[in-house]
């Protein structure tokens, strides 16, 4: 049976009854969940004793008070996808909790954070390892999950995880997609039917760098050339970037080897996407 805790001081009394030695594997999100969010839920489940899943929409990492207030809230259905899923407690806490002062300070991203989507999106990490740090000094967990589809979010919060929380284990989960390819999203709802059609080329382009690299091509330009080539045949995609870089920090290599990977950013339909392959699994 899954709990709902909204309130930080039920969520505590009921970590506090967990025997020491337990595990808690913690999923955070911001709801609107869909499989890939289950699938890290599962891995969680088959690792963990307890699984905690938190929902909750961080304002502190939206650029604008628009997606912040358009981003999907869906909390009954995703408590019920949670109960199915077994899931332990749904921690849903309000702001004023987390942070009770009204003036806070930022955490500062590691460098792995200047660009790309840091660069795009001034501001988003430090909102980001504000709030995962902030989430696991109250959920306590054992274990964390995130996917690798936000590949760059995983390396910043690495950095600040192992700083700040070095007995919280990260585990990373490979990114689920729909059957044309396209990463699960919690913003491919607002897809038109045009735009979702397109978005399958994203994925599409992102794999043409691994083939071309598996025949041969080393050069990270040549790479990038052929994934701007393919998103090409698609005038309604905007490129916001597309780059290959060091597994496990964000520095752009030029000759590419089997550690490394393709990120990339689009917009479509005024609906950003990201998504990333490593080279890894050619
Ligand atoms: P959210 O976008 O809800 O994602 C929660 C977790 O689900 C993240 O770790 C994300 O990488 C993972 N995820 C999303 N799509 C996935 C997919 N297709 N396959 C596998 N995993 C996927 O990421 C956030 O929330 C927030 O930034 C958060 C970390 C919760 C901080 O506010």
């Amino acid at each position: 049976m899954t709990t709902l805790f909204t309130d930080l001081d039920s969520y505590s009394e009921w970590r506090n009854s967990i025997p020491f030695g337990k595990t808690i594997g913690f999923v955070p999100t911001m709801g609107a969940l869909h499989e890939g969010h289950l699938s890290l839920i599962r891995a969680a489940s088959a690792q963990c004793d307890f699984v905690v899943v938190s929902i909750y929409v961080n304002d502190l990492q939206f650029g604008s008070a628009n997606d912040f207030q358009h981003y999907p809230r869906t909390q009954t259905d995703d408590v019920n996808l949670c109960s199915t899923a077994n899931v332990s407690v749904v921690f849903a806490p309000l702001k004023s909790q987390l942070f009770p002062n009204e003036i806070m300070t930022l955490l500062q991203p590691s460098n792995a954070a200047d660009h790309f989507e840091g660069s795009d999106r001034p501001g988003h990490f430090a909102g980001v390892v504000t709030i995962v740090d902030r989430l696991f000094s109250v959920v306590k967990p054992t274990h964390a999950y995130f996917g690798i589809k936000d590949y760059q979010q995983v390396a910043v919060i690495n950095h600040m995880s192992s700083q700040l929380h070095p007995d919280i284990s990260i585990e990373i989960c490979a990114t689920e997609r729909e059957p044309d390819g396209l990463a699960l999203s919690s913003r491919n709802r607002f897809l038109s039917q045009r735009a979702r059609t397109s978005a399958a080329l994203l994925p599409k382009a992102l794999t043409t760098a691994i083939t071309n690299w598996k025949s041969g091509v080393m050069q990270s330009s040549a790479l990038i050339d052929a994934v701007h080539s393919v998103l090409a045949q698609d005038p309604t995609i905007k490129v916001q970037y597309i780059s290959i870089v060091q597994a496990g920090s964000m520095d752009q290599v030029q000759t590419v080897g089997s550690a490394d990977v393709v990120i990339a950013a689009v917009v479509i339909d005024g609906v950003r996407l990201i998504d990333n392959m490593s080279f890894a699994n050619a």
